[in-house]
């Protein structure tokens, strides 16, 4: 950490898929203090991931007064707080009592995969108004979803007793105690119920999946004023004063802020996002098109590609067949076992996403041999990830975007061996950032700029340096190895049939 000329410090908070984490970050955008809490996921049926709404903001609520505490102690002084937040997963709540209905359902739930295919003629409205496609993964479905199976819920929706929101709405809600029900526009475009080329809620798409208006929150831009936090919740009043969802402020936490910048967040999944700047370009190529940040009014946006497992498979290594003992392992696993392998791992255990958008593939591994052992296992689920990074880069460049390099970030990059394998199967450049949490420094740089500390986008470069360059090198394996990968997922589609 550098020294700070100023006292004055940011709050991050990143609430992410499977932990909430508080981060300080101070006047220069060094990171001061972290703090984490993991909470519990809940899998009630095959396909079913839910959260808990309660568990989920207390270790919000934990770890900011942890980092709020923190700063005090290192004599910092934080003076506005930013939000991002694992997008899509829906929450509804009572209006006067703000108990949640029913539980978190989480963006890769799949429940609704049949209730998606029945309004398949309503696919190309869709893509059209949201850029996104007609899957469970997005909330409206799983918002009609609760409306219908929760006693009641319907009835006082209609009422406007109930209030939806994603994970942003649902603490901005909580932090200002009530008082403010309100989300930024990058949430909303994940919604399928929000116009990305209009900018609003849409009458067509809210009719569509049935949801009274009355429940969803106001929309905003990312730096804005989401209200001040209320008195008995923290120990002093804050002002929430950044939103944006997470893989949307890791861009901002990149410095891709010009048309053709592209990134890649290894989280939970893995998210490439590639800037289109003012325009809003419908993909053709299984891509999604979305708000990557709205600044004084002016919309930016992005080509995503999303897939729906990547540091989960290193977690399944680890807790599922406990063939690692923690994801560093891996590393080290991979670079020992030869490339000789000849398994392809296909990880779609909530089905595939980008550019296959199939929600009832399931996972595979092929090749397995009497001499397959747990190391390449290990291996070839890592390079699963590599191969589906490619996929998506292959159709940005169908829907118009080449990429000539690709930065990375989250949890999975610090893992070397796959940064170069990475680059290898991608025959790029694979750049990574000195803050490796660009996630939640998205956060903080949103906060600075609506606090008026940092003037706009351009001044983000200084922000965001890079640590490490992994250049592609010769790999007389690579385009095998791909059509291998192809094949695969072929017969993983074939399965879900
Ligand atoms: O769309 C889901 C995404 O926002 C989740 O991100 O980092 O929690 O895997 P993460």
């Amino acid at each position: 950490t550098s020294k700070t000329n100023s006292n004055r410090a940011y709050l991050a908070i990143d609430q992410g898929t499977t932990s909430s984490r508080a981060i300080v970050f101070t006047a220069e955008f060094e990171m001061a203090y972290t703090a984490q809490q993991e909470f519990a996921q809940y899998y009630p049926r095959n396909g079913w991931v839910e959260q808990d709404p309660e568990e989920l903001w207390q270790s919000v609520l934990a770890v900011t007064r942890e980092a709020l505490a923190a700063a005090r102690q290192q004599g910092l002084q934080v003076t506005h707080i930013g939000i991002v937040n694992q997008r899509e997963t829906t929450l509804v709540w009572h209006r006067d009592s703000g108990k949640p209905v029913y539980n978190a359902i989480v963006w890769q739930d799949r429940r609704t995969s049949q209730y998606c295919r029945s309004l398949s003629a309503h696919e190309d409205m869709v893509q059209q108004k949201t850029g996104l496609r007609l899957d469970p993964y997005f909330s409206a479905s799983k918002l009609r979803w609760i409306l219908d199976n929760v006693d009641g819920a319907n009835a006082l929706a209609q009422n406007e007793k109930l209030l939806f929101g994603t994970v942003d709405s649902w603490l901005i809600w909580r932090l200002t105690g009530g008082e403010v029900h309100a989300t930024d526009v990058t949430n909303a475009s994940r919604t399928s119920l929000y116009n990305i080329g209009e900018n609003c809620w849409d009458n067509a798409l809210l009719a569509l999946f049935g949801i009274p208006p009355a429940m969803l929150p106001e929309v905003k831009d990312c730096a804005a004023d989401f209200g001040m936090t209320a008195p008995d919740i923290l120990p002093e009043s804050l002002p929430i004063s950044g939103v944006a969802g997470d893989q949307q402020a890791a861009m901002i936490g990149q410095g891709c802020v010009q048309p053709g910048n592209v990134k890649a967040t290894y989280g939970t999944g893995c998210f490439a996002l590639v800037n289109t700047g003012a325009d809003c370009p419908v993909s053709q190529s299984g891509l999604l098109t979305t708000i990557a940040y709205r600044l004084h009014g002016q919309t930016h946006y992005a080509i995503e590609g999303a897939i729906f497992v990547a540091g989960a498979a290193v977690q399944w290594l680890r807790d599922g067949l406990g063939l690692i003992a923690k994801a560093a392992d891996s590393e080290a696993i991979a670079s020992q076992v030869g490339n000789e392998h000849g398994l392809v791992v296909v990880p779609a255990f909530t089905g595939l996403g980008a550019p296959h958008w199939q929600p009832d593939a399931r996972g595979a591994i092929y090749g397995i041999t009497r001499a397959t052992s747990a190391d390449d296992i290990v291996r070839a689920t890592l390079e699963s990830v590599c191969f589906q990074t490619h996929d998506l880069l292959t159709a940005m460049s169908q829907s118009g975007v080449t990429p000539t390099g690709l930065k990375v970030d989250g949890g999975m990059v610090a893992n070397e061996w796959f940064c170069q394998f990475l680059a290898d199967t991608l025959n790029v450049p694979v750049v990574r950032p000195h803050i490796m949490e660009t996630t939640a420094l998205g956060a903080a740089l949103l906060a600075a700029m609506q606090a008026g500390d940092i003037a706009g986008l351009n001044d983000l470069a200084t922000a965001t340096p890079c640590q490490k360059t992994f250049t592609p090198t010769a790999n007389s394996d690579r385009e095998t190895q791909l059509v291998r990968w192809q094949k695969a997922v072929q017969a993983t589609l074939l399965m879900a049939q």
